[in-house]
């Protein structure tokens, strides 16, 4: 993010976003596919001989997916709409891995005739619901273990996914029923790989490279008893800084997780696989809104804009910080809260933020909302959804 002649570019290539805003209609999300091609080569390097597959419930507008198929990327999948937005976008079925606690009969039996690559397993009767369908199917249903080693990685308590308490992954002493199940359901469920995930937003990796080394010990013993598992899939969740822009720094963040997990896995001789998501597409994306009313009262000057919490949730949900920006840059600073027409209170982009002196028929740029923003948004309210363009 740059201001260039008082106007904001961005990403590396520094794209005017004003260009974009003459015949402005609705909210819009942008994405830059340079800063995402500039990320996803960033992350390949760092984690050379890893097969990324991109977790595309961060972003799956359909020329992101292109984007990163092109780059050599394949999908990690939550959900049968999105094996087909994958399918739909140059994706094959040997690039999917199919992660998930919830997943139905209906959705495990399409992935199955598909012949989805892998099937990220979540829970005993997810194993053994999968074992059946296979077997009726006629079919071997290549299978990974996701496993929850209750470890912290301090982040948000919404966003942590290997705790005990969380819904996600199995813990550890279900190994020998895990192991019962995949003997007894031999022929159609092949042992492939184990899994973990432990959330998202996660900026210091003591925690991860615990829970790597208890997972190690696992795969070992899996892999006597399996001949077949050779891959370990050690999720996404590598994070990003939303109160300010410091690439070199998450740069650095990625070489040391790189570091930590190489080091940690390698004596297993096994395929590595990784699922991230915000951290190839969040800072390459960005909401577009425009001031409706500044409105003033005795304590508060509130910029009221035409997105909200349907929009960008992020905020709302997670109280989550997102650097704004008027698209012109204004002179005089000023104090205003951020906020969306939706009716209810929590519809805030920003709080006592510091902006120029913005007017109504202003634009605002909220940055880094190329993860987690289009793709959560909702039409409550009966708005519409924004738009999306890339450049
Ligand atoms: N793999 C699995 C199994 C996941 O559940 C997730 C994210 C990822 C990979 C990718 O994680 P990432 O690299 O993007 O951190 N809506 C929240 C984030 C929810 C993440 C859900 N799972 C937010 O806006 O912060």
């Amino acid at each position: 993010m740059e201001y260039i002649n008082n106007e904001l570019h961005l990403g590396p290539k520094k794209k005017n976003l004003k260009s974009l805003l003459s015949n402005y209609k609705q909210p819009i999300y942008v994405y830059d596919l340079d800063f995402i091609r500039a990320r996803f080569a960033l992350m390949s390097q760092a984690l050379q001989g890893v097969r990324i597959f991109y977790a595309m419930k961060a972003n799956s507008n359909p020329q992101v997916l292109r984007c990163l198929k092109d780059l050599g990327a394949g999908a990690d999948v939550v959900s049968l709409g999105e094996i087909h937005r994958a399918l739909e976008n140059g994706f094959t079925v040997s690039d999917i891995v199919y992660s998930g606690v919830g997943k139905t009969r209906h959705e495990i039996t399409e992935a199955l005739k598909l012949g989805i690559y892998q099937i990220n397993v979540e829970s005993l009767p997810e194993l053994e619901r999968i074992g059946e369908i296979a077997k009726s199917l006629n079919k071997k249903a290549a299978v990974a273990l996701r496993l929850n080693p209750d470890i912290d990685i301090k982040t948000h308590p919404y966003i942590a996914t290997g705790l005990r308490d969380n819904k996600f992954g199995m813990e550890l002493s279900l190994i020998p029923e895990l192991i019962s199940c995949l003997k007894k359901n031999s022929e159609s469920l092949d042992l492939v790989g184990i899994s973990l995930h432990l959330g998202s937003q996660m900026m210091e990796f003591e925690g991860y490279q615990e829970a790597l080394e208890k997972l190690k010990k696992i795969y070992k013993t899996l892999q006597s008893e399996f001949k077949s598992l050779r891959k370990f899939d050690f999720g996404g969740g590598l994070g990003i800084f939303y109160d300010r822009l410091d690439l070199a720094k998450e740069e650095s963040l990625l070489k040391e997780y790189a570091a930590i997990t190489m080091n940690s896995l390698k004596e297993l001789h096994c395929e590595l696989q990784s699922e991230p998501g915000r951290w190839l597409l969040g800072h390459a994306g960005v909401l577009l809104t425009q001031v409706q009313y500044i409105k003033k009262t005795s304590h508060k000057k509130f910029a009221i804009v035409d997105s909200g919490m349907n929009h960008l949730i992020r905020p709302s949900l997670y109280e989550a910080f997102h650097l704004i920006y008027p698209v012109e840059k204004k002179n005089q600073e000023s104090l205003f809260d951020v906020v969306g027409p939706i009716c209810e209170s929590s519809d805030f982009f920003a709080k006592d933020r510091m902006l120029g002196e913005v007017q109504e028929g202003d634009f605002l740029a909220v940055m880094d909302a190329g993860a987690y923003g289009y793709s959560m948004a909702s039409t409550y309210n009966l708005q519409d959804l924004p738009g999306e363009v890339c450049i």
